[in-house]
């Protein structure tokens, strides 16, 4: 989390550094700050919470200056205050920075002994300190950037100003990404190529290790040893088009209502639908020949690797192991050359998930990575993507990128069924042909299921807590939903497997906590039934979502009941993730919290 930007130009930078961070808000947006140095000074505007407020603060007094650094922050170390936010300077240095630097308490308390004081609580500005006692030292700038990140430890992308030294800025990644642009008589630097597509689309992506020296007719870069190395510069295909809200309120509402067509677009590319087929998947992984797939994810992304294990085991009859990537990094999973791992992230930078695919890959394993972002790192280091086509996603709450998730695992668990031999062509037909009619079916919930969704959020929004329940590929999906409903609306919810209710849950069952069951007319529906009825026993509420079937089956009285489209196995977690996403959506719009950018949040998790 957190965005960097830094540019050498020939005009001022301060507007192309603001512009830059607005696409960087999706990593963090507890405050915003830029500095730049003008006629051999160097001076900070700095703003607690939106970058809306820097702005603000620009516009009364502006930065002068053909050179710069920038950032948008997601507090980790300190309070999201306008004092904690970067750039920090200290004896003429200036920083920005995203990640965490581990060992800055010890480092502090050396640099405290030799006289620096200190004015934040960030974690950063020990870098600040610590370039700048070197300096002091008499080391060239180069030298004490060198010197300097051989002391840290911990994840950081690095952009540092030196007061006196208008013609460079000094870079550095152990981690986050960090991104090198060039353009005509200026040179940038940031977190990704979406904040440098305005100025251009010549990227070189700095490794892990590397540190760079950048002017304003390019750049050297050393590797983590200092020799100078070169890294490939790329034309980056990330459009500069500012995408906006079109009609709609919310970035998460014109996000929801995409979805049939970047839906449509991700089966597209796996599934040939007039052949009614797989497309031949590639080689890198061959699941005619593993013996288990390892997913991995974090957040909303867990959950649709969650479902596609469903998928994998049933028709593939491929064992799977799905975990929450902060944990599989350290869990010490024994792993076998006849194992795979398939990351997914929508980002491809969140650094749980980067860190797993870095230990399985030091293990030999074929790596696969369900990403949207086809220039992440995670794309990037993986052996084959299998790109999710869902475009943009602003909204910090996932939403198309989930469904476009799904559809990839759907589409893949067929595929590696066929490679296996588990299911037979007329049943791969079958299969193919429920996805070909998702787009269709998820059309029609949105639309048809709105009015009602709507008016029961101003129910939802009464209460406190909130219970989802599901079972088989509904019982990730209700995790996801209590999930989708917490993040954005800030009503307290949580997920469980249906049959796990009386385990527990039970006890907090009343009329004061609603419990959204998920139960499509499928081969458990009738055990779910069981569980709403100890449910409705205990006097709790219930809000069904299944089909026209189903809620003739159910034969009980509900809060509400929501009535999906009716649709294969295989499409229903796709097609019932449609009616949890306006539940969030219209009960944080009703209780009108931050929609698009929930309190404490970012989209991009790039520190541990
Ligand atoms: C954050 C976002 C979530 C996302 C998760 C994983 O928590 O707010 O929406 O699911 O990170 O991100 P990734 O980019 O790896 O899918």
């Amino acid at each position: 989390m957190c965005g960097i930007i830094g540019i050498i130009g020939q005009d001022n930078v301060a507007p192309q550094m603001v512009d830059a961070l607005k696409r960087l808000e999706y990593r963090g947006y507890d405050s915003a700050g830029v500095a730049t140095i003008d006629h051999g000074r160097m001076d900070r505007r700095r703003a607690e919470g939106k970058l809306v407020n820097l702005e603000r603060k620009l516009a009364a007094e502006p930065l002068a200056g053909s050179i710069g650094i920038g950032h948008t922050r997601w507090a980790t170390h300190g309070a999201p205050t306008e004092n904690n936010a970067h750039p920090h300077f200290t004896g003429g240095v200036a920083v920005v920075h995203n990640g965490i630097i581990e060992n800055f308490g010890p480092l502090r308390a050396g640099l405290q002994k030799r006289g620096a004081t200190f004015n934040t609580q960030t974690d950063t500005e020990v870098v600040a300190h610590l370039i700048a006692s070197l300096l002091e030292e008499g080391l060239a700038p180069e030298a004490a950037m060198q010197a300097a990140l051989k002391q840290l430890s911990g994840a950081y992308a690095l952009a540092v100003m030196i007061e006196g030294r208008s013609d460079m800025l000094m870079a550095a990644r152990h981690g986050p990404p960090l991104a090198i642009g060039h353009g005509d008589g200026a040179m940038y630097l940031g977190s990704d190529a979406v904040a440098l597509a305005p100025f251009t689309d010549r990227i070189t992506y700095l490794e892990d290790g590397d540190w760079a020296i950048v002017t304003g007719s390019g750049v050297v870069i050393h590797d983590r040893d200092g020799a100078i190395v070169q890294r490939d510069e790329m034309r980056s295909s990330t459009t500069a088009t500012v995408v906006d809200r079109g009609n709609h309120r919310h970035f998460m509402e014109k996000e929801i209502y995409e979805q049939p067509e970047v839906i449509g677009r991700t089966l597209s590319h796996f599934v040939d639908f007039a052949e009614a087929r797989i497309r031949p998947l590639d080689a890198a992984i061959d699941f005619a020949e593993v013996n288990r797939l390892a997913l991995s994810a974090c957040g909303t992304a867990f959950y649709a690797g969650s479902i596609g294990k469903y998928w994998f085991e049933r028709y593939a009859r491929l064992p799977v192991e799905i975990d929450i990537a902060s944990e599989f990094r350290y869990r010490e999973m024994p792993l076998s050359k006849k194992d795979a791992a398939i990351f997914i992230s929508q980002s491809g930078e969140t650094a749980d998930t980067l860190a797993s695919l870095r230990y399985c890959k030091e293990n030999g394993l074929p790596i696969g990575a369900v990403v949207n972002v086809s220039e992440s790192t995670i794309a990037r280091e993986s052996d084959v993507i299998y790109p999710t086509l869902a475009g943009l996603e602003v909204g910090v709450a996932s939403t198309k990128a989930f469904t476009c998730q799904l559809s990839v695992l759907a589409a893949l668990a067929v595929g590696a069924g066929r490679a296996r031999g588990t299911i037979d062509a007329d049943e791969e037909a079958r299969l193919c042909q429920a996805l070909a009619e998702v787009p269709r079916h998820v059309t029609q919930a949105l639309h048809d299921l709105q009015p009602q969704i709507e008016r029961l959020s101003h129910e939802l929004s009464r209460y406190k807590h909130v219970l989802y329940l599901g079972r088989g590929t509904s019982f990730p999906l209700a995790m996801e939903g209590a999930l989708k409903l917490k993040e954005i609306s800030y009503i307290h919810a949580e997920g469980y497997a249906a049959g796990e209710l009386k385990h527990g849950p039970i006890a907090l069952i009343d009329e004061t906590m609603p419990v959204i069951v998920i139960a499509p007319y499928d081969s458990v529906f009738e055990k779910t039934v069981s569980n709403m009825q100890e449910v409705a026993a205990r006097g709790g509420r219930i809000i069904l979502i299944t089909d026209a079937e189903g809620a003739v089956a159910a034969g009980m009285e509900t809060l509400a009941t929501i009535v999906v489209p009716k649709v294969p196995e295989i499409a229903a977690p796709i097609v019932y993730t449609a009616p949890i996403q306006l539940l969030a959506y219209h009960t944080a719009v009703f209780m009108g919290t931050d929609v698009d950018q929930p309190r404490n949040l970012a989209k991009s998790v790039t520190v541990e």
